[in-house]
């Protein structure tokens, strides 16, 4: 059976009901204050094999128990716990198509944000292709937002919590209202750090460059999966900081994230990078990516079915 959106299998503390029934209390720290930890793993459908495989499972479930001990919740759940949860609930749902499935950690009961517990899970697989609108786009108009990234001493970017997303949300939103498609944030050091959900990576003559893991960016699975095919096919690789203008002098810039693969930035603030067409070099990286997300040949393919 093939189930819509809104009327679909989530896994939900233990039980598979459908979404409508997957009821939290209005009180629940998780409600109240985005007490959350989650990941977004993509599953790619691969048509010759009829098997879809999740993509670094294992990645996303260690960064989802590193962020819930870095907001010191009481986790109940084990990684083989949370693997079963997945494959459970898409097998229920029969999906055989490309995937994006939600799973979240949250803070249930009538506890406020200080609380450890009692945390619960909630597993919801979401087809790739009804995510958000600025995941879909073949290239990107960016602005540089003026609204700060969160820093590891207030909001710390390393942890995947759903509270992290209203930095996101006022970027995306003043980037929506004055025209671009999407924002990138700049740290307190006024460094180019990251996107609102997603990393970025410039190419200038012919070397690799994205921002080091300190410069107030997510620990992004995508962003290492790219660190890692470009030293496959030989190009070099910078971690460095980052300076606004450089944005506007790149050869090629992208961003890359679980949800928007790697997708060009066709231009920052209206300085238009490589004429305004998607760069030779970000082309190679996306296409290495979608053989090493859907082949089933890599270690880091988990086969679902
Ligand atoms: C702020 C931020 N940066 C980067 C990423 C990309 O992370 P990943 O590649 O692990 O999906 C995300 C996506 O979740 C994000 O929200």
């Amino acid at each position: 059976m093939k189930t819509d959106v809104s009327n679909r299998f989530i896994w939900f503390k233990g039980e598979i009901l459908n979404v409508n029934d997957a009821k939290i209390n209005v009180l629940a720290p998780t409600a109240q204050f985005g007490l959350n930890v989650f990941e977004g793993i993509p599953c790619y459908w691969n048509d010759e094999k009829k098997q879809l495989y999740a993509f670094r499972l294992h990645d996303h479930y260690e960064r989802l128990l590193k962020s819930a001990r870095l907001l010191q919740l009481d986790c109940p759940y084990t990684e083989e716990d949370m693997k079963k949860a997945l494959i459970d609930v898409v097998i229920a749902n029969e999906y055989s198509e490309n995937l994006s499935v939600r799973q979240t950690l949250f803070v249930d009961g009538f506890g406020s944000w200080g609380s450890e517990g009692p945390v619960d899970m909630f597993v919801a697989p979401i087809p790739k292709g009804k995510t958000g609108s600025e995941y879909n786009k073949k290239g990107l108009n960016c602005c540089v937002t003026s609204w700060t990234r969160i820093n590891d001493n207030s909001l710390s970017p390393r942890i995947k919590c759903g509270a992290n997303y209203i930095n996101s949300r006022m970027g995306q939103r003043e980037a929506i209202r004055n025209g671009y498609d999407t924002c990138i944030f700049l740290n307190e050091a006024g460094k180019v750090s990251e996107g609102p959900g997603s990393c970025f990576f410039m190419v200038k003559n012919d070397v690799l460059v994205t921002p080091p893991l300190t410069d107030s960016v997510l620990e992004s699975i995508t962003r290492d999966t790219v660190i890692k095919l470009a030293e496959r096919i030989g190009m070099k690789i910078i971690e460095r900081s980052i300076n606004r203008t450089e944005l506007y002098v790149c050869d090629e810039a992208f961003l890359c994230g679980s949800a928007m693969e790697i997708t060009p930035v066709l231009s920052v603030d209206r300085y238009v990078i490589n004429r305004g067409e998607v760069g030779r070099i970000t082309n190679a990286l996306h296409k290495e990516y979608l053989v090493a997300t859907v082949s089933g040949t890599q270690e880091w393919n988990t086969p679902i079915y």
